[in-house]
Order: structure tokens, then sequence, then C-alpha cells
């Protein structure tokens, strides 16, 4: 799907393609958004979001990095899940979205001409901002065979002295892979080797599976010092309507995103930020999708691994599936398929990298109801199995 009000970009489910195929009574499993579209605001959340608009200070500025009170739940979280300690007056950076958090974090490193080393496949973003920066966007490929681990000697290998950032996707959408701690210290390894800085997306941080341990880049000794960090409230707290996220750092770093924010921003939404504070201590909501993510994503399995010509494993986090279909032809042409025949968007592989060629990115996290979901696996399987008769393989 191409989502670009002018041009084609390659963000896969942005635009206004998703309300129209919508309002004609399509399935949307390509829209990463938790149990989208029913409703997804917790009882917590919901009252916080009263409170804050029967407040009359609703209606004025925070100051442009973010409210206090956020800044201090942010730190709280941040020691709490991801073993950073920050000062709330200095390292941290609230921004309407992690999208915008992302985009000020390597505009802020990022020189035209600068090399940034893109794991691929990754958030199409990672690559869209440098060339809007006129950066040049260097993919070093990841392989399903590693389960979609960090290849750190590629990235060595793909080193030279215009090379300034890594960014990176962790955990991996669309793969939901969750880097782990080894790689990431061969990583760090590489970088002040190299004298890199690290820009490292942790959107989907909230629901990691299996026992599998969370490493967050920027707690590794010697990381800190050269790494930004970006956090969203859209995905594991299903915010993303408020447009709250925010980015973490040491002081140098965060000074040059101080004044974009500034400069560009102003302040993010006053009721949004007093929302965030809510989502961020409540932990009934969280664990009641941890349990449904956790569940769903096996039911994914059984019902689209029994069609011929498909392999898909159940992802590390998240609630994002990635189906390799390369047998049964692209991304693009699988999903334009069943599109018009299960009625059914989901993302080709391809927007997210050259090794997301042959491979969907269905989203199970859609519906509230997980009945919901498996009825339109089993449609996307009826479908595939027709495609897979066709291609002469069931
Ligand atoms: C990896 C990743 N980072 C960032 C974002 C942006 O999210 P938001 O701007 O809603 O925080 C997304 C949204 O899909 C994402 O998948």
């Amino acid at each position: 799907m191409q989502g670009g009000l002018f041009s084609p970009v390659t963000k896969a489910d942005v635009g206004d393609g998703v309300a129209r195929l919508q309002a004609q009574g399509y399935r949307i499993l390509s829209w990463a958004d938790p149990w989208f579209p029913d409703p997804a605001l917790s009882p917590a959340v919901r009252a916080a979001l009263q409170e804050s608009i029967d407040a009359a200070n609703t209606a004025h500025y925070t100051l442009p990095i973010g409210d206090l009170r956020l800044r201090q739940a942010i730190a709280e979280k941040c020691r709490r899940v991801n073993g950073l300690e920050l000062d709330p007056a200095r390292n941290v950076l609230v921004t309407p979205g992690s999208d915008s958090g992302l985009w000020f974090a390597m505009s802020a490193l990022l020189e035209p001409g600068d090399e940034v080393l893109v794991p691929d496949p990754s958030y199409p973003s990672n690559a869209v901002n440098c060339s809007l920066l006129g950066a040049v966007p260097v993919p070093v490929p990841l392989d399903a065979a590693d389960g979609w681990q960090l290849d750190v000697e590629a990235m060595r290998a793909a080193v030279t002295p215009r090379t300034r950032m890594v960014v990176l996707t962790h955990p991996n959408n669309p793969t939901g892979t969750v880097m782990r701690r080894e790689r990431l210290e061969a990583l760090r390894d590489l970088i002040v080797e190299k004298d890199l800085v690290l820009v490292c997306d942790q959107a989907f941080e909230d629901f990691v599976f299996d026992g599998i341990e969370l490493v967050t880049p920027a707690a590794l000794p010697g990381l800190w010092e050269r790494t930004l960090s970006v956090f969203s409230m859209s995905k594991g707290h299903g915010l993303s309507g408020m447009r709250v996220g925010y980015v973490v750092g040491p002081d140098e770093l965060m000074d040059g995103l101080y004044g974009a924010t500034v400069n560009v921003v102003g302040a993010t939404n006053t009721a949004a930020q007093a929302v965030a504070v809510a989502a961020l201590s409540d932990e009934e909501a969280l664990a009641e999708r941890q349990a449904d993510f956790e569940a769903r994503r096996h039911e994914v399995v059984r019902v689209l691994g029994a069609v011929p010509g498909v392999k898909v494993t159940a992802p590390e986090s998240g609630f994002l599936s990635w189906v390799d279909v390369s047998a049964l032809g692209t991304g693009e042409e699988v999903a334009a398929h069943l599109l018009e025949d299960a009625r059914t968007s989901v993302n080709s592989g391809e927007p997210y990298g050259e090794s997301g060629r042959g491979y969907l990115r269905i989203v199970h996290g859609c519906f509230r109801d997980p009945a919901e979901l498996t009825a339109a696996m089993e449609d996307v399987a009826a479908s595939l199995r027709r495609l897979a008769e066709q291609r002469g393989l069931a």
C-alpha cells in the first residue's frame, strides 16, 4: 500500500488508503495499532483523560520538553524497565509520537552525506529519514536462518569513513525479533571502536514473550553517552491517537534535541501528556494485552502455517506476524491478491527493505475479540490456499 499524499513514500501504513478500504468494508490487518479498530482505552486511562479535560490547565502549553510530571513518570519507567538512571530535567524529551522523536534524534546527529547503517528489514522511516536528511541509508541484511538477529560482522564490513550512525529498531518491526544481549554487546564494541552514534527505536518494547530478556542498548556500559533511545505510547499502551512518544539520552546529545523541540514542536498536547502519566503506571492494561497477544501469535501460526507454500513462526514480541510467502510470489503480489480475493489489507514486506521481499506483515493485534482475528486468519488462509493451488503447490 502506498500512503503518501504527494509521493509514493515507502512507509507502509499511512495515508487515507486505509480509511477508504475500511469504508468499503475491507478488513484492515495492516495498521500496527493494538485492537484497531476497536476501542483500546483502559478505565484508568479514560479517567485520566476525563480528569484532564475537566481541569482548566488542559488548554495551556506545557514546557516544550514535556510536562515535568510526565518526565518524572518516564524516568521512573526507564529505571524499572530499561535499567536507565535519568535526570527528568536533562535526559528526557516528550515528543508528539515517536515518529517525530525518531526524526529529531536522527536530524540532530546527521549531516548530509553521512552514512547510516540500517538493518534490513526494519521500520521504513529509518531509511526514509536518512533520505529526507540528505544522509545515505546503508542496508545491512538480516537473515531468517539467523532468527533475524543483528549481523554485527556484516555491519563492520559496511563501515566506511563516512559512517556516522546505526539506527536500530529493537524489538524489530516487522520481524518482532528481540535483539540478544551478545549481539548488542558486539554492536556496542563496533560503535565505540568506530566512533559512531546509535539511535535505538524501542517503540515495540512493551510485549516481549517466552521469557526473552529485553536489553536496552543505552544501559550497556559505553553506550549511554553515544545513544538516543526512542519510545512510544502508541504500541504497548494503545494510545496512537494521543500522539505521545519520548526520547532519552545523555546531556550533550539532548541539547540538540531541545533546540529542535522548542523551535519546531512547541509542546506536545497537554491532555495527552496527562493520559500518558496514567498509562505508564497502568500495569493491568499492559498485562491484559500481553496475555492476549502472546496467545494470538500461536493462532496465526496454527492457521496460516497449514497453508502450502507459507512459512510462519511465532514472533518474539509485539503483535505483528512476519510471514514468508515467497513460494507464492512477491509480498506485493500476494498482498494484492489478498486485497482482491479476501478483501483483507495486509502489508507487503518490500517497504521494510530488500530482505522483506516475498514476505507479508500481518497485524494480528487487530480487533478486541481474538475470535474476530481467527475468523480473519481463516479467510486469509483460504485465500492463500487458492493462490497455492494456482501455483501448483496444493
Ligand atoms: C518501530 C516503530 N517506531 C515508531 C513508530 C511510530 O509510532 P508513533 O509515532 O505512533 O509513536 C512506529 C509506528 O508504527 C513503529 O512501528
